[in-house]
């Protein structure tokens, strides 16, 4: 008998279809995946053992009975360490914990973005926002970085030009402290004239801060919601990358007015309350700790990849040496293509992320990738960066030496 056939069915402006799932690369360079010797396994253990024990009996009540928001002694933690770490003043009750912060990209989309509308980016910016944006119909536009994360200039001249059109972007959207997939931190100074330029366009910032635990030092400059004087900031962060990306658990700072209309749009009953409750137990004794372990351990595999880059590739990979987190985005010679890099170096088992995925300017990041440290171990970043550049070689010609040894035929 015939499958039935879907298609028909699948209403206009359906996504392209997922390919299926063939497993991850030999050596995968992809995503946002962190250390998996870095889990800290015995204590999540440990946590989800005490907590069941004690508060188990409360999994029969959607939301645990504390409310829409999330279980309530995370939302505790959460309020404690943004004072701490990024001097925000933020309650229980000015956060809600959603599905990874993924799910707070929906939601602040959702709640303020319609077909046509306009917004602001960092010319080279996270994947998953930058899809979502273009699924939604929205003129997206990138503002260039460097060392500091997004250029002020080029902030003041895009939002004056779209004024001159009549136009009002929605929201300023910046991953601040730890750029994905630059690796900068932007300095506070920058962070006043970005909260300066959008008071004065009455321009809202939805700041993404997943990455603001992973600094080298351990210290961070303040947050921006921090120093917006009037609650015009939508602050998103995640547990992710600082305990495991599988929990999927993430939360939204935000003022009332916004934070009631996405509680409207939030319509999964609550996130995972499991995972809430070992992460309040986890974390309150133990974050502090553990964070610092894990940006060692990271800081020792971005060394490690640098090393091989500089072995195998030479002059030919360009990098600026990110201020923490997972990524290194690198600038290979101008007649790389990455996307057909990409292509190339998965038939040999290496998976990378092209750099036109991660930019609005595909002209500017064609010769660009992104390679995450975090997952691979630190052989299989030496072997895989040295196959990456045997295939490179092979395609582009580049580069022409690698291991510090002339290849046949280069002189
Ligand atoms: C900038 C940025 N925002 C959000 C996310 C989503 O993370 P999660 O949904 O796991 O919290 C990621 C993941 O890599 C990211 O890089």
């Amino acid at each position: 008998m015939a499958a039935f056939d879907f298609a028909p069915l699948l209403p206009a402006g359906s996504p392209a279809p997922a390919a299926r799932w063939t497993g991850l690369a030999k050596f995968s360079f992809v995503g946002g995946n962190n250390d998996a010797d870095a889990v800290p396994v015995e204590g999540l253990t440990a946590a989800v053992n005490a907590v069941l024990k004690r508060e188990g009996r409360s999994l029969a009540t959607y939301g645990l009975a504390h409310g829409p928001q999330g279980y309530r002694p995370l939302r505790d933690f959460l309020s404690e360490k943004l004072a701490r770490d990024g001097g925000m003043s933020a309650g229980p009750d000015d956060i809600m914990i959603v599905s990874g912060s993924l799910q707070a990209l929906d939601l602040v989309n959702q709640a303020l973005l319609a077909r046509g509308d306009t917004v602001i980016v960092e010319q080279d910016s996270y994947q998953g926002a930058l899809t979502r944006l273009s699924r939604l119909g929205v003129n997206v536009v990138g503002i260039p970085l460097d060392k500091d994360g997004m250029r002020m200039d080029a902030l003041a001249a895009a939002l004056s030009d779209l004024e001159a059109r009549g136009i009002r972007p929605k929201y300023i959207y910046t991953i601040p402290t730890v750029q994905n997939p630059t690796g900068s931190i932007m300095p506070e100074a920058h962070r006043a004239e970005l909260l300066r330029l959008a008071d004065a366009y009455g321009v809202p910032i939805f700041e993404d801060d997943c990455y603001a635990d992973l600094t080298w030092d351990g210290k961070r400059p303040r947050a921006i919601h921090a120093m917006s004087g009037n609650g015009n900031v939508i602050h998103i962060g995640s547990f992710s990358k600082s305990i495991a990306p599988a929990l999927r658990v993430g939360f939204i700072v935000a003022p009332w007015q916004i934070m009631a209309q996405m509680l409207a749009l939030k319509t999964d009953a609550g996130s995972g309350a499991l995972e809430q409750m070992v992460l309040a137990e986890y974390c309150v004794p133990h974050f502090s700790t553990h964070v610092p372990a894990l940006t060692r351990g990271l800081r020792a595999k971005l060394d490690t990849l640098v090393e091989a880059l500089n072995a195998q590739f030479g002059t030919s990979a360009e990098f600026e040496a990110p201020q923490g987190g997972i990524f290194l985005w690198v600038k290979l010679p101008d007649n790389v293509d990455t996307l057909k890099l990409y292509q190339a170096a998965l038939k040999d088992g290496v998976s990378i992320n092209p750099g036109p995925e991660w930019s609005t300017d595909k002209a500017h990041s064609k010769s660009r990738l992104r390679l995450c440290f975090a997952s691979p171990t630190h052989q299989e970043i030496r072997d895989g960066v040295a196959v990456l550049a045997d295939v490179c070689r092979r395609e582009f010609g580049v580069p022409l030496r690698s291991a510090n040894v002339a290849k046949t035929g280069t002189g």
